[in-house]
């Protein structure tokens, strides 16, 4: 059974899966990490791999970049292959002025100018956000790496180029950081009743240009997917 986009046999993916934006990041993560990691998707070469991790069964696939992108991964993986979790690990952009490259930022929730959620016709404006024993689980494993971490609002934005300097607003908002993808993983986790959180380091600050060094960014990745990780074995 394929989906459109995704060609793997149901109970191809386990139960929590990893996903980073990249597809050679997932590549890189399933063959750093994880125990006899085989290959069970490629189309349009938006790799997945399902291994084990400590004994327990992962999975890790890419997103693509964006809501659009995301949306349709994590709803066919929730909807069509029985995952249950979902732990987006990705960047962010700092907006709040006290976070630095490298730190780690746990999404509680995300606003966002996608209009994703209009699919649903709600009466009002839906709230998107993490699952709290994800979040608790994932929060207590940053701290036990000794790495700097926040939780809190994001910024979901449809644009990475922004003709509008609308940044200093959602920081009036007190939001953390901005990335491409949270909101529409945690409104389609939110319909389908299932569990999604969003791990993110943060690559650059758009307000001073500071962004990391290859070398700070492989360091700060490597303690966002081992927190990621750790999150998905205790599950
Ligand atoms: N904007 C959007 N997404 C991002 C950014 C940013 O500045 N940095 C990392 N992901």
């Amino acid at each position: 059974m394929a989906t459109p986009h995704i060609q793997a046999e149901k109970g191809d993916f386990a139960r929590t899966v990893l996903m980073p934006g990249d597809p050679l990041r997932a590549k890189f993560i399933a063959e750093t990490y994880l125990d006899t990691p085989r290959q069970v998707n490629a189309v349009r070469g938006m790799y997945g791999y399902t291994g084990t991790y400590h004994g327990k069964p992962v999975s890790v696939m890419a997103s693509g970049m964006g809501v659009p992108s995301i949306g349709i991964y994590s709803y066919e993986l929730f909807r069509f292959y029985g995952v249950e979790n979902i732990l987006r690990i990705g960047t962010a952009g700092a907006i709040a002025d006290d976070l630095s490259v490298g730190d780690v930022v746990l999404a509680m929730s995300a606003a966002t100018n996608s209009n994703y959620a209009a699919q649903y016709r709600l009466p009002g404006t839906p709230a998107p956000t993490a699952d709290f024993t994800l979040l608790q689980t994932a929060y207590q494993a940053a701290v036990s790496f000794r790495q700097t971490v926040r939780v809190g609002s994001v910024f979901t934005s449809d644009t990475f180029y922004d003709d509008a300097d609308s940044l200093r607003d959602w920081q009036k908002m007190g939001v953390l950081a901005i990335e491409m993808e949270c909101a529409a993983l945690y409104l389609n986790a939110a319909r389908l009743g299932k569990r999604a959180l969003t791990i993110c380091t943060i690559s650059d600050c758009p307000f001073t240009g500071e962004s990391s060094s290859a070398a700070e960014r492989q360091e700060s990745f490597r303690t966002m997917m081992e927190i990621g990780l750790q999150t998905a074995a205790s599950l």
